[in-house]
């Protein structure tokens, strides 16, 4: 194990996908601040939302102070343009205003079914940086250098990288850490030494397996429970 893989601080980035509408968020907040029981200090937690539950969210966490103390607010992709004439394209700037710190960019969902370039990638990195918020770029093996390659070389440093490997995305079937750490290895050779999570099929059955080798974890399916969220976020916070 590399002493130096954590040096960055621990993060969980919660993805809930296309899940969820207005009434679960009373009962998703109320479930997480009991199974957490107190605010959360040294992991940073992000919960990247449907962006149309982004506002009625913070209002209602307004009711759930250990959770509200212990959360930060993302979102799944961003318009690659600044604003414009972009009709259905969000403007990263706008999400700074809805109170967001972190954008997924480049998920492997957006590639498959909505055809996103490494170039498009690329360009919702620089509206997001621009921005002053934080990209969390997705990537498979095969594409990290092509992937890093579109990115302006200066905001590289400025990236935190998911890497997600297809086949153990949704499956159950986590990738084990052995064979994770060796892409791990190839993205920083890239990127830099930038913070690298990792995602596909993480829950509290896997979770020591990459936290704290690896600099955090991106869990889809375990962060639509909130006790099985909340206990992934507590177990980290203890290590
Ligand atoms: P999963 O999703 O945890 O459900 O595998 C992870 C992701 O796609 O980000």
């Amino acid at each position: 194990m590399n002493e130096n893989r954590s040096k960055h601080g621990l993060k969980i980035v919660g993805n809930w996908k296309s899940h969820k509408k207005l009434a679960d968020l009373e009962p998703w907040l109320e479930s997480f601040q009991k199974t957490i029981i107190s605010p959360v200090e040294k992991v940073e937690v992000v919960l990247a939302l449907p962006l149309q539950l982004v506002y009625p969210f913070w209002s209602v966490l307004d009711n759930f102070p250990i959770a509200k103390a212990s959360l930060k607010l993302g979102v799944q992709d961003v318009s690659p343009f600044p604003f414009g004439s972009y009709t259905g394209a969000v403007a990263a700037e706008s999400l700074v205003d809805a109170g967001i710190s972190t954008v997924l960019v480049g998920h492997s969902e957006r590639r498959r079914y909505f055809h996103e370039t490494h170039q498009d990638v690329a360009g919702k990195v620089t509206q997001v940086v621009e921005a002053g918020m934080t990209p969390v770029v997705c990537v498979d093996e095969e594409y990290v250098q092509a992937q890093a390659n579109a990115i302006d070389q200066d905001l590289l440093e400025k990236c935190v990288v998911a890497y997600e490997p297809l086949e153990a995305i949704g499956t159950g079937d986590n990738q084990p850490v052995s064979e994770a750490l060796l892409v791990v290895d190839q993205i920083k050779d890239v990127f830099g030494d930038v913070p690298v999570i990792y995602g596909g099929s993480v829950d509290m059955s896997c979770i020591h397996e990459y936290v704290p080798t690896l600099d955090g974890v991106l869990p889809g399916g375990a962060s639509l429970d909130p006790v099985e969220f909340g206990s992934l976020v507590t177990a980290v916070e203890v290590m």
